[in-house]
């Protein structure tokens, strides 16, 4: 019975913790809002074939997203992300293992306009603005599954 804790018995292989990982960085000047979009697009599919689930808060400075999946997945996406030229001065806020996803009705969930929804970020930290690096491990988390269930502001 203990072994079935441990291995995925279906697969054979195995089983690997889920972890989640929120993590901020600085956009690069004069972001290039089309390449953020288009970057969503494909990170849905991607996110979608490796399970991963990311959960992405943006405004035109910077940004904030959670990864959840299997350890080895999210470490290499992680990887890539930490790569692309649209950021900078990416920092890891936490790594923590989890039981179950948190924002499980996404592969690719993205908040590019953090601006029009001034009242839910005041809520979060002392800063009317989004600045995530500001915040707390409890309100960054907050704040991202606050607008992850706004479904009609995702783009
Ligand atoms: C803020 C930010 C978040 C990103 N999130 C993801 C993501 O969740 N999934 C993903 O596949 N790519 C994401 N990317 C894009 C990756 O850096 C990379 O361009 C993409 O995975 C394609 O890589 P490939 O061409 O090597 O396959 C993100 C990029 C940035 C700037």
């Amino acid at each position: 019975m203990l072994c079935m804790a441990f291995f995925n018995i279906d697969e054979g292989r195995e089983h690997m913790p889920l972890v989640q990982l929120p993590y901020t960085s600085l956009a690069v000047e004069n972001l290039p809002i089309t390449e953020v979009r288009e970057m969503v697009s494909v990170a849905k599919l991607n996110n979608h074939k490796l399970n991963i689930i990311g959960f992405l808060c943006a405004n035109s400075k910077y940004f904030l997203q959670s990864l959840e999946g299997d350890k080895s997945s999210v470490d290499s996406l992680y990887q890539k992300i930490l790569q692309n030229r649209l950021h900078h001065s990416l920092v890891i806020r936490q790594c923590s293992e989890i039981e179950f996803p948190t924002f499980k009705d996404w592969s690719m969930g993205a908040v590019l306009d953090m601006e029009r929804h001034r009242s839910i970020v005041e809520k979060y930290g002392d800063n009317e603005k989004f600045e995530p690096s500001m915040l707390s491990p409890v309100e960054r988390l907050g704040l991202l599954t606050e607008f992850s269930k706004l479904r009609k502001a995702i783009v």
